[in-house]
């Protein structure tokens, strides 16, 4: 049996909203669904036990940071990315394209693949489709990341072209590469914001068939409605029986819209980044905590939250002082809460799929969501 697999339980009538079951040697885990980031093998200031208990089912570490520090033998020696970090349900890897990528200056890219500074120490490294696949084997992640080039935006349609196509060799090349049994390797599309480099991405990459696919090169600065005319292009073409990845993806709007247009699985910095800047992720829209208007406010972050603050009672005014005292469990309360959320979100989105009420539940959410 493969080692990924995607189970189709419902269509939505009217849009292109689904929800299914990702089976992984990890566990399964419904869809459509967020990924908490740790990217360092860690989810910055939670523990394994407190992700379980907020409902992660899949995490999603780095390649990139991981190979450069503690290095790929380090892991393996430990008997790989889960056991070394003691998470036992399942583990996405991204390939280290697009964060080599976003090094600036600091990167030269051949056919080959890509010669960078490490940003630790400035020590010259070199990543390859070849090599990126010899890191997560070593790391063991359930899922992993073809190695991709994220077409810049915006990028004019030569580069973008150019940059397409081998994408679509180097996922060839990682194709090949790409022996454990028990690992499912994801190809990234790419094209740039260029319809027809889309469709030629995902036609390409299709035939050569993946258990998984990932819509890459998104959210990378382009107005909102043209991410979602690249989407409206791209998930309609992706086999319906394979798994959909919309890639740095994690404010509500746009998983909602994500959701909307077929897409299973995100993941985003977002939720954990901006806890630790003091900001609380609500139905109506964010708070920050550090506002005056929060001094006195003997409220829970959400009313009805189920998070580990909201549900012991933790106030608002309680972890604004926290904040503004410079004391780390603040920013681990807000953390807990904004994962819940969006775990809560996904889980509410899915059941309105399965319940023939997703139309509505969408109206009903941009009714009270201030952005
Ligand atoms: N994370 C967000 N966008 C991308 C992308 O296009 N490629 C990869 N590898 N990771 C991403
Ligand atoms: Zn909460």
């Amino acid at each position: 049996m493969a080692a990924i697999t995607y189970e189709l339980i419902k269509k939505d009538k009217t849009t292109g909203a689904r929800a299914g079951i990702l089976h992984t040697p990890h566990g399964s885990f419904p869809t459509p669904i967020f990924m908490p980031v740790g990217t360092q093998a860690s989810v910055k200031g939670v523990s394994p036990d407190e992700l379980k208990e907020l409902g992660a089912g899949v995490i999603l570490s780095n390649t990139y940071h991981l190979f450069l520090r503690p290095g790929m033998e380090l892991v393996r020696e430990a008997g790989g990315l889960h056991r070394f970090m003691h998470w036992d349900r399942a583990i996405l890897t991204d390939s280290g394209g697009f964060q080599v990528f976003s090094l600036g200056e600091l990167r030269k890219i051949t056919e080959e693949g890509v010669i960078f500074r490490s940003h630790i120490d400035g020590a010259k490294k070199f990543l390859s489709p070849e090599i990126s696949m010899e890191v997560q084997m070593a790391l063991g992640s359930d899922i992993v990341m073809a190695f991709d080039e994220c077409v810049p935006y915006p990028a004019d349609y030569d580069y973008a072209k150019r940059s397409t196509d081998r994408t679509t060799r180097w996922a060839k090349r990682c194709k090949e590469t790409m022996t454990s049994e028990n690992q499912g390797l994801f190809a990234i599309v790419q094209g740039g914001m260029y319809e027809d480099l889309r469709r030629k991405s995902v036609e390409e990459l299709t035939t050569l068939d993946f258990p998984g696919y990932a819509v890459g090169g998104l959210s990378v600065g382009e107005p909102k409605e043209i991410m979602y005319e690249m989407l409206a292009i791209t998930v309609p073409l992706l086999p319906e029986n394979k798994p959909r990845y919309l890639m740095g993806v994690g404010t509500p709007d746009y998983l909602m819209e994500g959701v909307l247009h077929g897409i299973d699985m995100f993941d985003c910095v977002f939720p954990t980044r901006v806890a630790r800047n003091g900001m609380a992720m609500t139905w109506q829209g964010r708070i920050v905590i550090k506002n005056a208007v929060h001094t006195q406010e003997f409220s829970v972050l959400d009313s009805g939250c189920g998070c580990y603050a909201c549900r012991n009672g933790f106030t608002r005014a309680y972890i604004r002082h926290l904040v503004r005292a410079g004391e780390i469990f603040g920013l681990r309360l807000l953390t807990l809460h904004n994962l819940y959320f969006l775990q809560d979100f996904m889980k509410k989105m899915r059941a309105a799929i399965l319940e023939d009420r997703f139309g509505e539940f969408r109206e009903k959410f941009y009714r009270s969501y201030r952005r």
